[in-house]
């Protein structure tokens, strides 16, 4: 197949364009670039076979010629860039995605598979796993912005054009494009530059994490699924036994690091985002999805990746790291206008 990855410049579009290529598939990217010179390891098989420079607000139907399937990753992707960029997010995370889709389906696209979040389900959860048929109770404009879009695609659909809706876990693993502003690369930045493990809230929120190949494998297996297969269009997609509390994930981290110290501050009270996801229906209907990692062998894996890494917290949380700084700099350098669009530079 020909698969277009929107946003395959981020965190998990170069694992995942790695994937696709491992499946064989041809992969085309499109991404804005906020970034691109982020890099922070290798980029060697995570290039595209051949990439567009764009915004989604403007795709162009050029871009989806000859494309099997869309993965839609290209987005504002969380929830402190859209608590200060509300207005942008909810211009690139629906309306880019409302472009995006429908120059797909005028394109012939049959396939388009949205990286959603269960971060929708924000202040539903309690204690028993929630499924694709529990109430979505976003709490965030990121949030929100995900209920929107898969309510648009679903708007969209025809028997010729069909979404697949992905409500991804909270993501770790290495990159060539790390993040460290989610919450195990952020729990073990911490411990990385001060020798221990401070979780800010009372630790008991809950939040079901994945690694990004296995993420990955999940859009592959949706993008590989023949139209009309499948018995749903809305994924839970985590790992299995992969739903944590903060303090279990502060407990795993610990191990990794030979049992680095805790401290639970609570300073910041009672997150409301709290969710506990149900994955039976990935497992049962999405063929031929099977994650492979769990987040002892991740948090291994990040102990490995923070190795010749500086210890100071500062570059840590910097804009290599941490897409909300990277988005802040851009803005007060005037490289990128109110709306987010690239500000064009003299020579
Ligand atoms: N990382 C997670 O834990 C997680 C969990 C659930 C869902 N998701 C979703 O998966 C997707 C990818 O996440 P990520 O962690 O790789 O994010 P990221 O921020 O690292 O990457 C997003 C990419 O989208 C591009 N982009 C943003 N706005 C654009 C625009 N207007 N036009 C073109 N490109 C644009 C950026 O340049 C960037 O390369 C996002 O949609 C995110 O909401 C991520």
């Amino acid at each position: 197949m020909r698969v277009l990855i929107t946003g395959h410049c981020g965190y998990i579009g170069p694992v995942m364009t790695r994937v696709f290529h491992g499946a064989g598939h041809e992969v085309v990217g499109f991404d804005t670039g906020y970034f691109r010179d982020q890099i922070s390891g290798e980029l060697k098989d995570e290039h595209p076979d051949f990439e567009f420079v764009g915004d989604i607000r403007e795709i162009g139907h050029e871009v989806f010629a000859g494309v099997d399937a869309v993965i839609h990753l290209a987005a504002l992707s969380n929830d402190p860039l859209g608590n200060v960029a509300a207005e942008q997010t909810q211009a690139i995370n629906v309306g880019g995605t409302r472009r995006c889709a429908e120059q797909a389906r005028a394109a012939g696209v049959p396939r388009f598979v949205l990286a959603s979040s269960c971060s929708i389900y924000g202040s539903a959860g309690g204690d028993v796993p929630i499924d694709e048929n529990g109430r979505v109770a976003p709490v965030t404009a990121y949030a929100r912005s995900k209920v929107e879009g898969e309510q648009l695609l679903e708007s969209l659909q025809r028997d010729d054009f069909e979404p697949i809706l992905l409500r991804n876990a909270t993501a770790y693993g290495a990159s060539p494009r790390m993040r460290l502003d989610l919450v195990l690369g952020n729990v073990m930045a911490y411990a990385h530059a001060t020798g221990k493990i401070r979780v800010l809230s009372d630790g008991t929120p809950w939040r079901p994490l994945l690694h990004i190949e296995d993420l990955s494998r999940a859009a592959l297996a949706a993008a590989e699924a023949p139209i009309g297969s499948l018995p749903y269009h809305v994924f839970n997609v985590g790992g299995r036994d992969c739903n944590y509390q903060v303090k279990d994930i502060a407990e795993i981290a610990s191990a990794a690091l030979g049992n680095c110290p805790i401290e639970i501050t609570g300073e910041n009270g009672n997150d409301p985002r709290s969710y506990r996801v149900d994955f039976t229906r990935v497992f049962t209907h999405l063929k031929g999805y099977q994650p492979t990692w769990n987040l002892a062998a991740g948090a291994q894996e990040m102990v490995r990746w923070f190795a010749d890494k500086p210890k100071a917290l500062e570059t840590l949380l910097s804009e290599r790291f941490v897409r909300l700084e990277r988005l802040r700099n851009l803005r007060a350098a005037n490289r990128i206008d109110e709306s987010f669009r690239w500000v064009p530079q003299v020579a």
